[in-house]
């Protein structure tokens, strides 16, 4: 089998490039080794980034979205019994949109499938070989069998245990990680929305969110032990910490309902340098995690796609290969930055230890962000999306041409 652009990994960064390299005429082939139902059902983030939603909505996978999507205009942080309201629309004309990660890839699965793309479901990569030549090779097994996929270009958008980041030799990468000392305890709830916006905690007992998916699932976190049991933990005692940490004292509480999912999840920040090796470009989660605390994950993704797309459509319209040759550099300062951030708003809001001083320096922060105007722009423009830097870069026609919404 041949193609264009092999891709490895068929979540949202996979898809999209799949999605949006079509749309400039280039051809490409996705391997993921779940399910589609699998994909289509699996809970993850929904924090949606305006660049984000913009780029969905203009390449011509937005509609469900802007239909079912809820646009929120602020967040809230709490501190101190104290609950202040972060206008991220009024700080920066942007805003986000909530809509779960699974509900963007079922879109795109089946704009993909409808246009008569290739996606291989139950394909797993086994081994990426040729990368340094220019007709590199996929090794991947599907119903049992061997095959091989060979491409000008290979994608490793497989996630943070895929197999596509340790294809690129130990001595040609540098891997950089922080571990943090605690995991999210996620629960989604069948209740209507306990609020209008997004709350972020910070209590003595431990970080906690209230986020929201419909006006008929809620979606909660708890900071907990890592290595804490999902399963040990009853009902009772999930809202029972959850109120402790939450309601207010001026009567507000979380709104209790039946609980139909619930995980832990670790958290951690890693990125690897570079992104790319040879023909072989990471993107998304096999280059770089960040904790949920900023809500980056799905849209560093979209980033990193979209500064792809660019760089190979460059290639395959105009003959320049810059763009691929800089797509690293390119991606990495905003991942950095993203890390940045998201390694911020998890220091200020978790609870480390038993330091007395450190709680005191994180109320200090909150009180600042929260009460000055120049604090408050800071967050809200890291929140709702840096802008992409590229698009300064380019002169105009090819910017036009190359941009993953010309269509
Ligand atoms: C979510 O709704 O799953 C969510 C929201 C905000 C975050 C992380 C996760 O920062």
């Amino acid at each position: 089998m041949r193609t264009q652009v092999g891709i490895v990994g068929g979540g949202p960064a996979g898809l999209l490039l799949s999605h949006l390299l079509h749309l400039q005429g280039i051809e490409s082939v996705v391997l993921e080794l779940r399910s589609r139902k699998t994909l289509e059902t699996e809970i993850r983030a929904g924090v949606l980034e305006q660049g984000t939603t913009d780029l969905l909505v203009k390449s011509g996978v937005g509609e469900r979205m802007w239909r079912e999507g809820a646009v929120h205009h602020g967040i809230n942080l709490q501190f101190s019994g104290r609950r202040e309201r972060i206008d991220l629309s009024g700080l920066t004309g942007r805003a986000i949109t909530l809509y779960g990660q699974h509900e963007v890839v079922k879109d795109l699965i089946r704009t993909r499938l409808d246009a008569g793309g290739r996606i291989l479901f139950e394909a797993g990569a086994t081994g990426l070989h040729d990368l340094d030549s220019r007709e590199p090779r996929i090794r991947f097994q599907k119903d049992g069998e061997e095959h091989e996929l060979r491409c000008d270009f290979v994608v490793g958008a497989d996630g943070f245990h895929g197999v596509s980041r340790p294809s690129i030799p130990p001595q040609a990468r540098t891997e950089y990680e922080r571990k943090y000392p605690f995991g999210w305890f996620g629960i989604l709830v069948e209740a209507p929305p306990s609020t209008n916006e997004l709350i972020y905690a910070n209590h003595e007992r431990g970080f906690s969110l209230v986020s929201t998916r419909s006006p008929e699932i809620q979606r909660m976190y708890f900071q907990c032990d890592p290595d804490d049991d999902a399963e040990a933990w009853s009902d009772d005692r999930i809202w029972e910490e959850l109120h402790a940490r939450l309601d207010t004292r001026d009567g507000w509480t979380v709104t209790e309902g039946k609980i139909i999912q619930k995980g832990i999840v670790a958290m951690r920040s890693f990125v690897v340098e570079p992104m790319r090796y040879g023909r072989l470009f990471l993107a998304g989660d096999s280059a770089h995690i960040v904790p949920p605390t900023g809500a980056k994950g799905m849209n560093l993704a979209v980033a990193d796609i979209q500064v792809l797309c660019r760089a190979l459509a460059g290639f395959y319209l105009y003959n320049r290969t810059d763009l691929l040759e800089r797509y690293s550099e390119i991606c990495l300062r905003r991942v950095w930055k993203a890390s940045r951030f998201s390694w911020w708003m998890t220091s200020m809001l978790h609870r480390f230890g038993d330091d007395p001083f450190q709680h005191r320096l994180q109320i200090a922060e909150l009180d600042y962000v929260t009460s000055s105007r120049a604090a408050a722009t800071s967050l809200a423009e890291n929140y709702t999306g840096l802008p992409m830097e590229l698009d300064s870069e380019l002169p105009a026609r090819e910017r036009e041409q190359t941009a993953p919404s010309a269509f």
